[in-house]
């Protein structure tokens, strides 16, 4: 494994690849790897003929200060984890200065109403963080390919709409969600449940597999009152909110649309964890 903590390498390295016609793939990621990231790599060494990693914990994207420092720092198995998948990819692991120069601060992004919706109100100017950070990785890393988890859906649509409107020339790759046993999505946040309730998170997925089911039959309106009924009665799990909403605009409608696509959204506390969780409809 290549690992790089300074762009100027990196870039002659993969101009140098680019020459030989080699297609580059990159999977950005902020560390504590595990599975579903681990995915996301192994989709672009099937997709790409060269695979670029970045572990950058990205602090412009943190809303509160208190959830940056806690964000788990867990570089050494991280590495062991890449190094076992794949050990000719290239480790990308910058400073803030590296990526940001002095100012670590965001660039304010219109994403056209995608950054407003669900994660993007509960949480100030996390997209406008995510804008910044991946547009500087595209710029210095030049992929053909970028792949993102569709565990964070809003995340991925709000990259598209980066790439497209900043023309940054990137084929963006959204991955399916990998889960635990349980069906519990993956996340390194699922490491501070403990068993029982790790196991009873489950129940976020569980209702969104009957969300897809009720969405054949039941309004949208009448859907949401049972989503919010069944966490009511739940004894730990605490709604954040529900959404159906268009996969493409992330607008929840009145009427669904035969043609259009639609997805079901949650985030939910269990205990102080914040989960998120969502599942196409149609
Ligand atoms: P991070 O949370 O580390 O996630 C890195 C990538 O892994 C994202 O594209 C995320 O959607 C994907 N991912 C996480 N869990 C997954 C799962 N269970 N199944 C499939 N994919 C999964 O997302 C970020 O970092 C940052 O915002 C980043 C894009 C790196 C910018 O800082």
């Amino acid at each position: 494994m290549h690992i790089f903590k300074e762009k100027e390498p990196l870039q002659q390295l993969v101009s140098h690849l680019k020459q030989e016609g080699k297609t580059i793939g990159f999977v950005p990621t902020m560390g504590a790897l595990h599975k579903g990231h681990l995915s996301l790599v192994s989709q672009a060494a099937v997709a790409c003929d060269v695979v670029i990693v970045s572990i950058f914990i990205n602090p412009t994207q943190f809303d509160n200060l208190i959830d940056l420092e806690k964000y788990p720092r867990t570089l050494e198995s991280d590495l062991a984890m890449l190094q076992d998948l794949k050990s000719d990819l290239i480790l990308f692991t910058p400073n803030p200065s590296e990526l940001y120069g002095e100012k670590v601060e965001a660039h304010h992004f219109d994403f056209e109403g995608l950054e407003q919706v669900m994660e993007g109100k509960f949480r100030a100017g996390h997209f406008d963080g995510v804008g910044t950070v991946v547009k500087r990785f595209f710029e210095i890393v030049k992929p053909d390919k970028a792949f993102f988890g569709e565990k964070d859906f809003q995340q991925l649509q709000v990259i598209k709409k980066l790439n497209e409107k900043e023309n940054l020339r990137v084929e963006v790759i959204g991955c399916p969600i990998d889960r635990e046993e349980t069906g519990l999505a993956r996340s390194s946040r699922n490491e501070r449940l403990n068993a029982e309730i790790r196991a009873k998170a489950a129940f976020i997925y569980q209702t969104l597999l009957q969300v897809k089911v009720k969405f054949g039959t039941e309004n949208a309106f009448f859907i949401k009152n049972w989503v919010e009924n069944e966490f009511e009665n739940h004894p730990f799990l605490k709604l954040e909110y529900f959404e159906i909403a268009n996969s493409n605009t992330l607008r929840s409608e009145e009427e669904p649309k035969p043609n259009l696509k639609y997805r079901a959204f949650i985030a939910a506390y269990a205990e102080e964890v914040r989960l998120i969780d969502n599942l196409a409809l149609n």
